[in-house]
């Protein structure tokens, strides 16, 4: 079994006094650590090669945004991150466990306790109303609180008027809200985000934003975010652009963030 969730304990008077206006989280270098991360799929007769030996470094409590164009392997690196994909070669470490030595049930519980994910397509159950979508990681966890808390989460998605839709019944804005709230719910050390602003108008993006933010600061959640919104990507710490199966450091430009974005 993996360790309870331990939240970021808040600054003290002290420490707010000695430290600098955005600190790091102390010691924790390697939140998240690829080595030599690859990933091909078969095609025809060959391979597609889409990451090729990716390392990477993310400490813990950093937000990062990932760019890239269609196609490049932004859903298929958040796959790896998550344990849902093996890699073809190389390893992933997350909160010091190499992804590489869990089984199938070692990577649920971890993806449990530790992990939030926002599917690009969300994912959510059909015979499942909202409020039993978003409440399903803590039930699956055992908590009494599990419609509880899934009920407050859901309302500060604004979706407090929407708990017993079913997700055919959603719009694809509010769908996504439910997925967003469902990665939430249990409050995780790290997210996982593909484009969880990609289907919102602005006002309910900048909620969504405005959420993700505020967990990365009380918990000091780690959030990874596929995204081609450039006001997200300009608000985080890192924008790592994907190309050639390779991550690059970059700005928040409109031109590394932006340029990439296809018509839904
Ligand atoms: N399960 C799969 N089988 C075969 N090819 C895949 C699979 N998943 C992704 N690919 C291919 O890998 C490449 C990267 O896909 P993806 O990670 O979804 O890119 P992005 O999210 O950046 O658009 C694409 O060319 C895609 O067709
Ligand atoms: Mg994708």
């Amino acid at each position: 079994m993996m360790g309870t969730l331990t939240p970021v304990s808040p600054p003290t008077s002290e420490s707010f006094h000695l430290s600098p206006p955005h600190p790091m989280p102390p010691a924790a270098s390697n939140f998240i650590e690829t080595r030599q991360l690859s990933m091909s799929y078969p095609l025809a007769n060959s391979r597609v090669e889409v990451l090729r030996e990716v390392n990477i470094t993310i400490a813990a409590g950093t937000r990062v945004a990932i760019a890239g164009p269609s196609g490049s392997g932004k859903t298929s690196l958040l796959l790896l991150l998550s344990g849902l994909e093996r890699p073809s070669s190389g390893q992933v470490l997350v909160d010091g466990v190499d992804l590489g030595k869990l089984d199938a049930d070692g990577l649920a519980d971890l993806r449990r306790e530790r992990i939030g994910i926002v599917f690009q397509s969300f994912h959510l159950l059909p015979s499942l109303s909202a409020l039993d979508n978003a409440a399903l990681p803590l039930q699956m966890a055992g908590r009494r609180d599990a419609r509880t808390l899934a009920t407050a989460m859901l309302d500060r998605v604004g979706l407090g008027g929407r708990l017993d839709h079913l997700p055919s019944q959603l719009s694809g804005g509010e769908q996504q809200r439910v997925a967003i709230a469902r990665a939430l719910v249990h409050r995780p050390r790290l997210l996982l985000a593909d484009e969880p602003t990609g289907n919102l108008d602005d006002h309910t993006a900048e909620s969504v934003r405005e959420l993700l933010f505020e967990l990365n600061r009380e918990l000091g959640t780690t959030l990874v975010l596929v995204t081609h919104d450039l006001d997200f990507a300009a608000r985080c710490d890192r924008v790592l652009r994907l190309h050639d199966g390779q991550l690059h450091e970059t700005p928040a430009t409109p031109a590394t963030v932006t340029r990439d974005a296809l018509p839904a």
